[in-house]
Order: structure tokens, then C-alpha cells, then sequence
């Protein structure tokens, strides 16, 4: 959304040290690279081999109802059988699968065979309340090891699982619950924030209240607070979990390759949020791969994805993929600068972090602290970082390289979305670095950046980044709504085939790619991905507002804030009074992260001759640059 100032830092290069190169599980990119090309089908089968299957596929890939693409067909599997169940076999059966720190300084931990029993238990608990095969579950959860084993209760099972942020608003989620029509809602009491509870049971309440649809809730306790229990409705799961029924013993059910897994929503360029759906077969060989050859992950790593699991890069990248790489994973559930800002450092060096996987808005706001906090511990067990989420600056990337990484970390600056799965545009520990680019495409994706007409653009030059052809981990349609799914992302270049990202992307010389930002109306705030239709929407849902636009505005923390554009219906008063309640109307309609930082009214709006709102004239105004081209403007 944001055009960040394009100044590729001239001829700066990192190249990862011998030693990392040598022993890394892809030495050399480029020979990869061109090994898979040549063949993608077998390319992919190959990696589908290191997985287990019920029974094998008979296709790779089925193309004849693109873009309905469908992967390993007539393959048997279960996402839950890689991540648990054939570890249990093992020696790996004795190892740490998780290990948990809670805000207050409570600790878990999670041998691989304590985590598939407690997820039986957990399957047993949501088949006693009659979840079954297909079924979709919404889960609304804090950071905690329950969500984690809720989500993979739901995959053994065969429910459909649709994980909501806990920063969402009860509107928002009724939504969501109402679009995935799920009768079953797993939530806690409240999760700890900077110190405070969040009551997710009272927004959960509001929300069922809201979505009728609803049968059961199941609570996990977390903070202890007193909270409404409805009876008939309401569990407390550590009831459940107590029964005779919820024995450790779960069956796993066998799915179809391309049978749902989860369904998870994300923001469009209009109002309602899209259900992205991905498939059992497919994701688990997609997300494996990227993390083991991107994150170059090896047994004696300890892997910390600070993401939250209830955006694709926790469900890809903290819950599945390296479950089924039997990795160990750190899950911290509170903010990065609690009770102190060296918290997270604190971390890392106590449990010997390897490879710390963050966003950029996460490194820029522990930037501000200053170094002293990092340099009191020791940070030497990192060998790898990660970014994700919206482009980084040079300046983010190159304190996280030399205060965090001590310049001997490489930094995967990995592009990809909720639609993708996984890891589509990154470095791998072979590659040299250029900070700010997100560099090369994984093996077997194919990209490019093209003009409106699908040219290649030259070197230097903006265009729109598109995929050209289909990859396992690719989303299979929008829940209830395929028309969507071939207009959003498949109809811009729909001669050629190719998907549409969204994003606009420049290539350098060395073929390097370089993100600009998203090109509909999608703001990356805090790296959270929004839509200024759903901010817009809610603001007009107030009886203030007659209209209203929404623009993201870079910030030095937070990557871009929202400025809220409203024309105000007669007879109200545009004041900070009136401000104030606007901010505390989208905080309940939306969610916290979508509160505009700057509310401003006006009497009109820059619209084209067909009455499209010109976001870039605002972007101008509020940025204080020239407006630019106005011949298009209404007025
Ligand atoms: C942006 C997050 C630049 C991009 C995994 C994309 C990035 C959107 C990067 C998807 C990156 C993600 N560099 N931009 N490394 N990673 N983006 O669905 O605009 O929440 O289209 O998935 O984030 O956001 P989503």
C-alpha cells in the first residue's frame, strides 16, 4: 500500500559464511533451482516422498479444472500422522516438541509423546461434543500450548479448523464464525497482555450472542479470572479432559489429499473477509520443505517463529511445519518488552535459541530500545534470523544482522502470503543477501514481474509480482465463495494462467526481487494484514459517519499506521469527542489494530469520474507531497 521509498542499498552485499554454506541442507541454490525446473512434478514428488502417506498418490498434479489446481490425488494422508504420530515411533518420541513461556513467567514443556497424547485427549474431548469429519471448529485463543494442540485435535479429527486472532473485535469473529457456520468454538478465559488479562471469554460471549449458530463453547482456563459460563453451552475443557472419554488414545483420521485442513481469513480489497482454504496433502509437503531448506532446520536446532498462531506464518511455520520436522519449537505468549525490553533477548540466550523468525515491525520496535538490552545477554546460540510480513528497511535489517546476529547470522527475508502456504520469494542460507530483498524464488516457483499486459518489466522497473505456476501449498479456493477465488487472484492475467499476489515488486539486475508493498487496498499495520474496506465498513456502520476512506501512512514502528478520512451526516459535530468515540467504535467493530491513528472529517472526497475513492491523492495530502495527476478526479 505504501510505496517505501525504492533505493536498493548500491553493491551492499552479505554473503553467509563457508561454514553455514557447507553445511547447510541446500548448499548450492542455483543448482536446485535448475534441478527442479526441469521437472516440477517429480521435483515435488520427491519432497512428497519424505512424507508418509496412508496410501500413495496417483497424480501429482491435476491442472484439467485450473485454477482449481489439486495436488497428490488420490493420496492418503493426515497432516496430524507427520506431525505427531510417526514421531512417536521414533527416538524422537523422547524429544522436546515445544517448549512454552507464559507472560508471567510460567513455563511448559512438551516431549513429542506428551503432546500427542494430550492431543488425542483433546480429539476425544471435541468428538464427545460431536465434531466431526468436515466440520469446521473456530478457535479463539491467546498463545498458549492449548491452542496449539486444539488446532492439531481438529486435523486428527478431520474438522476444519479456523483459528481468529485473539486482537479481533466480537463483530469480527462473529463474522467469522457465521461464514465457516461452526457450531463449536474453542477459546480461554483471557490471555496475558504487557501485564493485563483480555477477556477473549466476554468477546467470544458477545460473539455467539451475535451468530446464533453456535452450540458449544469449550474454555480453556488460563489467566483464572471470573468469567460467565452459560450453562448447556459453556465447558471448562479441564472438566472435559477429566472424563473417561477422553482417553489418549485418538484414532487418526485418514483424509483425502485435498480434503480441508483449515480455513483461515484474511483481507481483501472488499468488505468481507476472504476464507483462504488449505488441503492436508499438499500444505504438509509444502511448509516442511520451505522450513527445512529455508531455515536450513536440523535436529539440534531450537526454532523460535515469534509470530502469533493465529496468522499463517504461526499455522505454517510455529504449528505444522516444524512439527513435522520433529523440530523443537519456542512459543512465548506475551509482548516482546514485558515486564522489560530485553525479554525476548532474555529468552533466547536462557533457552539457546538457534534461529529467531520475527517481523519487521517486531525488530524496529526493540530497535528503539536501544542496544544495551540485547548486549547484556548472550545471544550466541543464534545461527539464523528471519523476517516476514512486509518489506524491511536496510536500516531494521542491518541492526538485526550486526546487534542480534553479531554478523554472523544470515537474515531470510521471506516473502509469501496466506494464499501461499508457504515461503515463495527467499533467501536460503547459500544465497548472498542484499538487505531489503527478499532475493530469489524458492525451488519449483515460478515468478515474475510483469506489466499490465503480463510483459516482463526491465530491471529497475514496478510492475506486478505474479506466480506462473501452481505450487503444493497453493490456497485451493475461498471458503463458500470459488467465483471470488477466480476473480481476486486469477482473472488479471487469466490468458496466461498466472495468480495475481497483489503486491508490486521491482527486479534488479541480479534478478534480485524487491517488494514495494501491496498494489489493491490491503494496509500491512504491525505487519497484520487489513483491509480498508472492513475499516471503512465499520466506521460507516457508526450514525456519525456517511462516508469514509481509509489510507495506510508509513511509520517508523509500526510499518504503516491508518488515517480515517470521514464525511460526517448532518447535524454531528466533527470534535476530538467525537474522535474518541469513532476510535472506541472500530476497537469493538474490527479490533484494536484497526484503530486509525488519525481521524480527520471532511466535507468531500477525492473520487474518480466512476466514483472510485483516489487513495493515492489522500496518501499525498496526509504525507504532504505533490497530488499529482488530477485529470481523473471528479471534482
Ligand atoms: C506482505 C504474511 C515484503 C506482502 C506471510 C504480502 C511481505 C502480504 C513480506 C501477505 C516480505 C509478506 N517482504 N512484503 N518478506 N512478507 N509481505 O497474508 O504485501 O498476512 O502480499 O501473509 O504481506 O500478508 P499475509
Amino acid at each position: 500500500m505504501t510505496q517505501q521509498e525504492f533505493a536498493p542499498p548500491v553493491g551492499e552485499w552479505y554473503y553467509p559464511s563457508e561454514d553455514i554454506v557447507n553445511n547447510a541442507h541446500v548448499p548450492d541454490y542455483e543448482a536446485l533451482y535448475r534441478e527442479a525446473m526441469a521437472d516440477v512434478e517429480s521435483f515435488w514428488a520427491r519432497r512428497a516422498d519424505s512424507l508418509e502417506w496412508y496410501q500413495r498418490w496417483d497424480s501429482v498434479l491435476d491442472s484439467s479444472n485450473a485454477p482449481f489446481f489439486k495436488w497428490f490425488v488420490g493420496g492418503k494422508t493426515n497432516i496430524a500422522l507427520n506431525a505427531l504420530d510417526r514421531h512417536v515411533k521414533t527416538w524422537r518420541r523422547n524429544k522436546l516438541a515445544l517448549i512454552w513461556e507464559g507472560e508471567p513467567g510460567d513455563r511448559r514443556t512438551y516431549s513429542y509423546w506428551k503432546l500427542y497424547r494430550e492431543v488425542n485427549k483433546f480429539s476425544n474431548v471435541l468428538k464427545s461434543l460431536g465434531v466431526r469429519k468436515g466440520d469446521r471448529v473456530t478457535i479463539y485463543m491467546g498463545r498458549i500450548p492449548e491452542l496449539v494442540m486444539a488446532m492439531l485435535a481438529c486435523a486428527k479429527i478431520g474438522a476444519v479448523h479456523s483459528v481468529v486472532y485473539g486482537g479481533f473485535s466480537e463483530q469480527a469473529l462473529a463474522d467469522r464464525i457465521e461464514d465457516a457456520q461452526s457450531r463449536v468454538i474453542i477459546t480461554t478465559d483471557g490471555a496475558w497482555l504487557r501485564g493485563n488479562i483480555v477477556r477473549l471469554k466476554d468477546v467470544v460471549d458477545e460473539a455467539v450472542r451475535r451468530s446464533p449458530v453456535v452450540e458449544s463453547v469449550i474454555v480453556v482456563k488460563r489467566t483464572g479470572h471470573e468469567v460467565k459460563m452459560e450453562q448447556g453451552r459453556d465447558y471448562w475443557f479441564h472438566d472435559l479432559v477429566a472424563l473417561p472419554i477422553a482417553s489418549p488414545i485418538c484414532e487418526t483420521e485418514v483424509m483425502d489429499a485435498e480434503d480441508p485442513l483449515f480455513i483461515l481469513y484474511t483481507s481483501g480489497t472488499t468488505g468481507k473477509p476472504k476464507g483462504i482454504l488449505h488441503t492436508h496433502g499438499g500444505y504438509s509437503v509444502y511448509t516442511s520443505t520451505t522450513l527445512q531448506w529455508v531455515f536450513d532446520l536440523k535436529d539440534d536446532d531450537r526454532w523460535w517463529c515469534a509470530a502469533d498462531p493465529g496468522w499463517i506464518t504461526g499455522h505454517s511455520y510455529i504449528v505444522y511445519s516444524p512439527l513435522i520436522l520433529g523440530a523443537t519449537s519456542f512459543l512465548y505468549e506475551g509482548a516482546p518488552n514485558f515486564p522489560y525490553p530485553n525479554r525476548w533477548w532474555r529468552m533466547v540466550e536462557e533457552y539457546g535459541i538457534t534461529i529467531l523468525y520475527t517481523a519487521p515491525t517486531a525488530i524496529r520496535g526493540l530497535m528503539r530500545f536501544g542496544d544495551a538490552w540485547p548486549n547484556r545477554h548472550d545471544l550466541s546460540s543464534l545461527r539464523l534470523l528471519g523476517s516476514v510480513g512486509e518489506p524491511i528497511n536496510p536500516e531494521a535489517w542491518r541492526w538485526f544482522h550486526k546487534v542480534i546476529g553479531k554478523e554472523r547470522c544470515p537474515i531470510m527475508d521471506t516473502w509469501w502470503q496466506t494464499e501461499t502456504g508457504g515461503f515463495m520469494i527467499t533467501p536460503m542460507p547459500s544465497v548472498g543477501l542484499k538487505p531489503g530483498s527478499a532475493t530469489r524464488p524458492f525451488p519449483g516457483i515460478d515468478v515474475d514481474v510483469v506489466d499490465e499486459h503480463g510483459q516482463s518489466v526491465a530491471a529497475g522497473v514496478d510492475g506486478n509480482l505474479v506466480i506462473k505456476t501452481p505450487w503444493p501449498g497453493m490456497l485451493r479456493t475461498i471458503y463458500g465463495d470459488p467465483e471470488r477465488f477466480v476473480a481476486q487472484y486469477w482473472t488479471a492475467y487469466k490468458a496466461q494462467g498466472w495468480y495475481l499476489t497483489g503486491d508490486s515488486a521491482r527486479k534488479d539486475e541480479d534478478g534480485y526481487i524487491w517488494i514495494i508493498g501491496r498494489n489493491d487496498d490491503v494496509i500491512k499495520v504491525s505487519g497484520y494484514r487489513l483491509g480498508t474496506a472492513e475499516v471503512e465498513s465499520g466506521l460507516v456502520s457508526h450514525p456519525a459517519v456517511a462516508e469514509s476512506a481509509v489510507i495506510g501512512v508509513p511509520d517508523e514502528v509500526r510499518g504503516n499506521v491508518i488515517y480515517a478520512y470521514c464525511i460526517l451526516r448532518a447535524g454531528f459535530q466533527g470534535n476530538d469527542t467525537l474522535r474518541d468515540q469513532l476510535k472506541e467504535h472500530i476497537r469493538h467493530e474490527v479490533g484494536p489494530i484497526a484503530v486509525p491513528s488519525k481521524i480527520e472529517f471532511v466535507d468531500v472526497l477525492p473520487k474518480t469520474r466512476s466514483g472510485k475513492i483516489m487513495r493515492r491523492v489522500l496518501r499525498a495530502r496526509a504525507m504532504g507531497q505533490p497530488e499529482g495527476d488530477l485529470s481523473t478526479l471528479e471534482e
